[in-house]
């Protein structure tokens, strides 16, 4: 099955496609708004998935207007799907097709980035990445794992990483700090929300595949589920964090 396909559906039942609830996107969503926004005031989300930070985001800043960008053509089909349905919302939106790493277009009073470092090939290169699309003073909403102390193998196998791969919190903080943001408000996904997530992940996937799939798609989904539920429970339950947290402009990096 095609991968994107698959994380489309595994996302049915949890809107984004990170361990955050509700209550803690809208928390931080209420945190995005720069003390001077442009006179006509954009937002971009690079990986944005199927939508829901951006669209989130534009229902608190009723006068902004938001481009989403993302490789995953289903993950966009929701997203366009999701904000034709809100009229206060689908003309103020606009929905991208492409590399996060390659898009260009112009420069934005807050840029978020949710899950989707690996488009940039790290964290470094996405902070790098995402000033360039940021105006100066402007806001960056980052979400990335990290590892709550030293990871188990088995925790590495599960995520296919490299020890040093991902950082520790103290370390994420340091290369946020490293690149000229100063971290303001922030939220480290508790033990429930991760529960919530891949009990989500997994559960979607299973439902769909033994009450819609055909025969073949069938054994297939069934396998990517227990495989992955295996790897969270074997693997990096417990040992892998995930934090989002505004970055403020400081424009003094390195
Ligand atoms: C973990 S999901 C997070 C989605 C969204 N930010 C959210 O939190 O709901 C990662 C997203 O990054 C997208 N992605 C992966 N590589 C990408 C690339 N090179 N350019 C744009 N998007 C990419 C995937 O399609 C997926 O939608």
């Amino acid at each position: 099955m095609d991968r994107a396909l698959v994380s489309a559906i595994a996302h049915r039942r949890h809107p984004v496609a990170a361990p955050v609830s509700d209550e803690s996107v809208h928390r931080l969503l209420t945190e995005l708004e720069p003390e001077m926004p442009s006179d006509a005031p954009r937002l971009l989300d690079l990986g944005c998935g199927s939508g829901e930070w951006l669209r989130g985001a534009l229902r608190l800043l009723p006068a902004w207007e938001g481009v989403g960008v993302d490789v995953s053509a289903p993950a966009l089909d929701e997203a366009r799907r999701r904000a034709g349905d809100d009229r206060g919302l689908r003309d103020r939106v606009r929905w991208e097709r492409a590399d996060a790493a390659a898009w260009s277009g112009g420069r934005f009073d807050v840029v978020i980035c949710i899950g989707a470092t690996h488009a940039f090939g790290g964290l470094a290169p996405t902070l790098e990445a995402l000033r360039r699309h940021l105006l100066p003073g402007g806001r960056v909403l980052l979400g990335e794992g990290y590892w709550e102390g030293t990871p188990s193998q088995a925790a590495l196998d599960a995520l296919g990483a490299a020890p040093g791969e991902l950082p520790d919190l103290p370390g994420l903080m340091a290369e946020v700090a490293r690149h000229g943001y100063e971290p303001g408000f922030g939220h480290l996904s508790t033990a429930a929300e991760w529960d919530r997530y891949e009990w989500s992940w997994t559960g979607s996937l299973v439902t769909w595949a033994l009450e819609e799939a055909d025969d073949d798609e069938r054994t297939e989904a069934l396998g990517i589920a227990r495989e992955h539920r295996r790897q969270w429970l074997e693997g990096y339950r417990g040992h892998l964090g995930f934090a989002t947290v505004v970055l403020h402009d400081t424009g003094r990096g390195h």
